[in-house]
């Protein structure tokens, strides 16, 4: 019974993370963010020091190192054997290493696991939980209540990750974001296991050239006319 479930899939940089955050706030729902725990990973396969192409390796590290996820929207805490890593897992060394790392199939098997049994745990108190990822809609909960794949133009995307960068206080090249932006969504969505892309029965919204409150303002439309 996952109809407490919202989904919000989509590539990188459409806004995902600050609408799924405020919808959940705005919802009395929890969150999970499925992007810091593939993150959280590729940060403890980079410590181990394993070369993210031995999928093996990377399968064991992964098996030994799941995030423990905070499900309040508000300060969505993400930690590894008790030290926080939610800074740490959007820096440029796990973001360039993370698409690689959620390509093995036994890292993914693994978090969509763990996923499927946070939402359960989210789903016995009352307010549903909002999740965002890739594969939300397609895998990790095809049931859910309402699904949504953001969108945005490609320039619009690299656009918004370099001032997220630069709010987060990082220096931003707005070139290298878009090659970054480019080069990971393709992977994503050419990977063999669990490719990025808009399950059937996902409403598509185009955020280009909306602004967090107008993707809200639809979100919240589309939540409230699923019931
Ligand atoms: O959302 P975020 O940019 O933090 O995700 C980081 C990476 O994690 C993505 O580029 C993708 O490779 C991977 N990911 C995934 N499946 C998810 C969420 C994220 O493969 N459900």
């Amino acid at each position: 019974e996952l109809r407490g479930v919202v989904a919000l899939d989509g590539p990188s940089g459409t806004g995902k993370s600050t609408v799924a955050r405020k919808l959940a706030a705005a919802l009395s729902a929890s969150y999970l963010d499925t992007g810091a725990m593939y993150r959280a990973v590729t940060l403890a396969v980079l410590r181990a020091g394993v070369p993210v192409a031995d999928a093996d390796a990377v399968a064991e590290v992964a098996a030994a190192s799941l995030p423990e996820m905070g499900s309040d929207p508000r300060d969505p805490a993400v930690s590894m054997a008790g030290e926080d890593v939610a800074l740490e897992i959007r820096g440029p060394e796990v973001t360039g290493a993370v698409s690689a790392v959620s390509a093995v199939a036994r890292v993914r098997e693994l978090l969509v696991a763990e996923q499927r049994r946070i939402i359960a745990d989210a789903l016995a108190s009352p307010g549903g939980v909002v999740v965002e990822g890739r594969d939300i809609g397609t895998v990790v909960a095809r049931d859910a209540g309402l699904k949504v794949y953001l969108t945005a133009s490609a320039q619009a995307r690299a656009r918004r990750r370099s001032d997220q960068d630069v709010a987060a206080g990082r220096l931003a090249d707005l070139e290298r974001t878009h090659a970054d932006v480019q080069r990971r969504d393709a992977f994503d969505s050419g990977r063999a296991v669990s490719p990025l892309r808009m399950a059937e029965d996902a409403v598509e919204l185009d955020t280009t050239d909306l602004d967090v409150a107008g993707v809200l303002d639809r979100l919240l439309g589309l939540a409230e006319a699923r019931g």
